[in-house]
C-alpha cells in the first residue's frame, strides 16, 4: 500500500527525463496512484513523454495550458480515463520567450512578457477554474505548482520569470480559499532549487548559479527526486491540513545570509 493508493491524478509538464513532472509522475505512481500526463502539443513531437506514458500505464493527452478548451477536454478525459474525479494535479509549466531569446531585463518586449505570464503562471488559474467549474476535484484533494525564490528576492538572470512566479503563487493563495472552502482542497506551491532541466538550463549562468546555490545550502540543492517526495506527501492524506502555502524544497538556501563555503572559508 502506498501514500497515494486508489489516488487519481493529472500530471503536467513532463518534457524528458530531466522534467521535475517526470521524477513526479513516477513517485505518484510508485506510491499507488493512477495518473494521465499531459503537455502542449508541440512537447509531443519529442516522444519522451509518451515512453514515460507507456512506462507508466498512464495515458497521454495533449493539451495547451493556455487554451480553455484543451484544459476542458483534458479534465474530462482524465475522469473518464482515472474513472472519477481528481485527487490532485501537478502544474509544472514554464517558459519565457523573453529568457529564450537573450532579451536583458531592461529591453524586454511586452507582448512576448504577456505571453510568458500566460504559460507559467496564468495557465494555473485556467486549470483551476476548468477544475473548479467542472466540479472535477474530489474532497480533500491536493492541487500543487512549482515555484521559484525569485517570486521573492532578486535574481537578476530569472529575468520576467521572477513576476510569473509571483503571480503564480498569488494565484494558489487566492484559489487555495475558493478550493478550501468549496471542498476542502488544498492548493500550494513548492519554491525548488536550481535543478538540470530544459527549463532551468535555459537561464543564463544557470551552471554557474547551481554551483552558488548548492554551496549557499546547508542542505545542498534538493533534487528532483526530493520535490517529487514532498509532492507526493502534498498529494497524500498526511497533509490534509496545508493549504495556500508556498514551501520550500530549497535545501536551506531561503534562510540563509551567508555560507562561509560560498568565500570558500
Ligand atoms: N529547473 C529549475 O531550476 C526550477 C526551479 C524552480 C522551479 N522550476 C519550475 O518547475 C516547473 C517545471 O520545469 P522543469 O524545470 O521541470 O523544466 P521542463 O522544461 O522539463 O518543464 C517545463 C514544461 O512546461 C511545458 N510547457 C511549456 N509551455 C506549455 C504550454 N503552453 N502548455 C502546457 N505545457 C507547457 C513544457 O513542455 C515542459 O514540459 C516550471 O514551472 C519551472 O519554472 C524549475
Amino acid at each position: 500500500m502506498g501514500i497515494l493508493s486508489g489516488k487519481r491524478g493529472i500530471i503536467f509538464g513532463a518534457l524528458d527525463d530531466n522534467s521535475i513532472a517526470s521524477y513526479v509522475a513516477k513517485k505518484c505512481v510508485a506510491e499507488g496512484a493512477t495518473i494521465t500526463l499531459t503537455n502542449a502539443p508541440v512537447a509531443m513531437r519529442f516522444g519522451e513523454i509518451q515512453k514515460l506514458g507507456a512506462a507508466l500505464n498512464a495515458e497521454v493527452i495533449p493539451a495547451d495550458a493556455t487554451n480553455l478548451e484543451d484544459l476542458e477536454a483534458l479534465v474530462d478525459k482524465s475522469m473518464e480515463i482515472l474513472g472519477g474525479k481528481i485527487d490532485f494535479v501537478l502544474h509544472a509549466i514554464g517558459m519565457s520567450l523573453n529568457v529564450r531569446k537573450k532579451k536583458s531585463y531592461t529591453d524586454l518586449k511586452h507582448d512576448w512578457m504577456l505571453k510568458t505570464f500566460d504559460i507559467s503562471a496564468i495557465s494555473f488559474h485556467k486549470v483551476m477554474q476548468t477544475l473548479y467549474k467542472k466540479d472535477a476535484m474530489n474532497e480533500e484533494g491536493s492541487i500543487v505548482g512549482l515555484s521559484y525564490i525569485a517570486a521573492q528576492r532578486t535574481f537578476p538572470d530569472y529575468s520576467e520569470m521572477a513576476e510569473s512566479k509571483a503571480l503564480l503563487e498569488s494565484f494558489a493563495r487566492s484559489f487555495g480559499y475558493h478550493f478550501g472552502i468549496k471542498n476542502k482542497v488544498r492548493v500550494n506551491t513548492i519554491s525548488q532549487s536550481p535543478t538540470m532541466t530544459t527549463a532551468g538550463q535555459g537561464i543564463k549562468g544557470f551552471q554557474e548559479f547551481f554551483d552558488y546555490a548548492d554551496k549557499m545550502s546547508p542542505l545542498g540543492n534538493a533534487s528532483a527526486e526530493s520535490c517529487a517526495d514532498l509532492c507526493a506527501s502534498l498529494f497524500s492524506d498526511f497533509s490534509k491540513g496545508v493549504t495556500m502555502q508556498n514551501l520550500y524544497n530549497d535545501g536551506g538556501f531561503s534562510s540563509m545570509g551567508m555560507n562561509p563555503a560560498v568565500l570558500g572559508l
